[in-house]
């Protein structure tokens, strides 16, 4: 029997525990630092999860066969590799490899070097020749990036000179993602469907898990501010085998190849952000570990033991894995506190659960909660669940998500009544 420490507390952790939690050869997971809903499924302790010599000594006092790092930050500052010198076995990309995710700059230029599609650019360190470049190309939307990480709000798609100028002067002359915004990426912008393409590697082997739609902005409609996600649904009606077998030839073996020779194999989660443009499908951005929240409807849809899959990735073996996919869809609808993804009180009381935090014909995988020393469910985050449901048609798998949605309830709880219907129109 084994062991796994996961590392990491939201959503994305949830699921990946729980999947684990369905395999017969996995005996003990434990998470840190993990959160309410997850403590019902791990052992959870106190270390943050960026807190590389704190997960080293953990993973020392607990001796797990595996451990999984599941968020960005510490796999950019070196955890994988810090856990691997002491001798674990470890789910998750190389500090040299996650530069993937963690720099902007780092991945245009990859992209350029070995031709894999993705929107044209220009990187800059100076406000005034961002600015110049920008006045000369008068094209909007301009789509103006952060180099390193900034917590998913990297991203400014300005509509006109003045929102450009001052997204440039923000990120560079400002500072404000810190050292992240010191160099931006300024680029094309690019139109057609989003699809999220997670895949396994091993570095020799890429398996492309099952395509999932996420809903970024905080209303219905595609209204309100960019968020880290309010729902998925998978597969994306909008990936279809076509596309897939484009992107395989185009874009994910060739970005696999790209890293070896760059002698920056990448071990992981490989996740593709796809837009399928009227020229094919391009790059948007890569990152270095599952999504959140597509996890949440990728995971649920994988038959597979999922420790097998992680094992074959550490082991070079995912060539000897057949991994299948459930048929049907699923569906992910994410409650979030009031105010979100501006400011939000925590501590709220949250009904509705069972004593393990879930409610009847869903998974419900929470990303914000935390215990009261009195056992009930508190919310402590901005997104506080993502309510999961499968189902034999996409519209099934809604109906049951939001049939969970409406069993739960706190106060100032929002959440979209639209997830799922820009894919249902593309299946009509
Ligand atoms: P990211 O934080 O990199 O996921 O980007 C956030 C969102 O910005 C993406 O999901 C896209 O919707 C949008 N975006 C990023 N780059 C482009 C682009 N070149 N053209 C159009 N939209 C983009
Ligand atoms: N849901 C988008 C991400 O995980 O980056």
């Amino acid at each position: 029997m084994k062991n796994v420490l996961v590392v990491g507390g939201g959503g994305r952790e949830h699921a990946i525990i729980m999947k684990l939690a369905e395999s017969p050869k996995v005996d003990k997971i434990y998470c840190t630092p993990g959160n309410g809903g997850i403590s019902k499924y791990a052992q959870c302790f106190n270390v943050g999860a960026t807190d590389i010599d704190g997960v080293v000594a953990l993973a020392k006092e607990l001796r797990p066969d595996m451990v999984v790092v599941a968020p960005d930050d510490p796999l950019v500052l070196g955890m994988a590799d810090a856990l691997e010198k002491e001798g674990f076995m470890v789910f998750g990309p190389k500090a040299n490899a996650a530069i993937i995710e963690g720099s902007k700059v780092f991945s245009k230029e990859l992209m350029k070097k070995y031709n894999i599609p993705t929107a044209f650019y220009e990187v800059f360190t100076e406000s005034d020749k961002a600015i110049a470049y920008l006045k000369e190309q008068n094209s909007y939307p301009a789509v103006i990036k952060a180099d390193g990480l900034a917590l998913g709000k990297g991203v400014i798609i300005a509509q006109n000179e003045e929102e450009a100028v001052a997204a440039v002067h923000e990120m560079i002359d400002e500072l404000k993602f810190g050292k992240s915004s010191a160099r931006i990426v300024i680029e094309e912008f690019l139109t057609g469907p989003e699809v999220s393409v997670l895949s396994f590697t091993d570095g020799k082997t890429v398996v492309p898990m099952i395509s999932s739609m996420d809903h970024k902005r905080a209303l219905d409609g595609d209204k309100g501010l960019n968020t880290g996600g309010m729902g998925t649904v998978s597969p994306n009606p909008c990936y279809t085998e076509d596309i897939a077998k484009e992107c395989m030839e185009k874009i994910f073996l060739p970005t696999i190849n790209a890293m070896n020779a760059e002698g920056r194999t990448f071990e992981g989660c490989l996740y593709f952000g796809l837009m399928i443009t009227p020229k094919g499908p391009k790059v948007i951005e890569y990152n270095c570990r599952f999504g959140d929240p597509e996890t949440q409807v990728v995971l649920p849809m994988l038959d597979a033991d999922l420790y097998d899959v992680f094992e074959a990735v550490c082991t070079h073996t995912l060539d000897k894995m057949d991994i299948k996919w459930h048929s049907g869809s699923c569906a992910c609808v994410i409650m979030a506190s009031g105010g979100y993804p501006e400011s939000y009180p925590k501590g709220i009381e949250m009904k509705g659960f069972d004593d393990m935090g879930q409610v009847e014909g869903c998974f419900v995988y929470h990303a914000g909660t935390k215990l009261s020393e009195d056992g009930k469910f508190l919310t402590n985050g901005g997104r506080v669940i993502g309510v999961t449901a499968k189902g034999e048609s996409l519209q099934a798998a809604l109906d049951k998500a939001y049939e969970g949605v409406a069993k739960i309830d706190f106060e100032g709880a929002h959440y979209r009544k639209d997830i799922g219907q820009r894919a249902l129109k593309a299946l009509s």
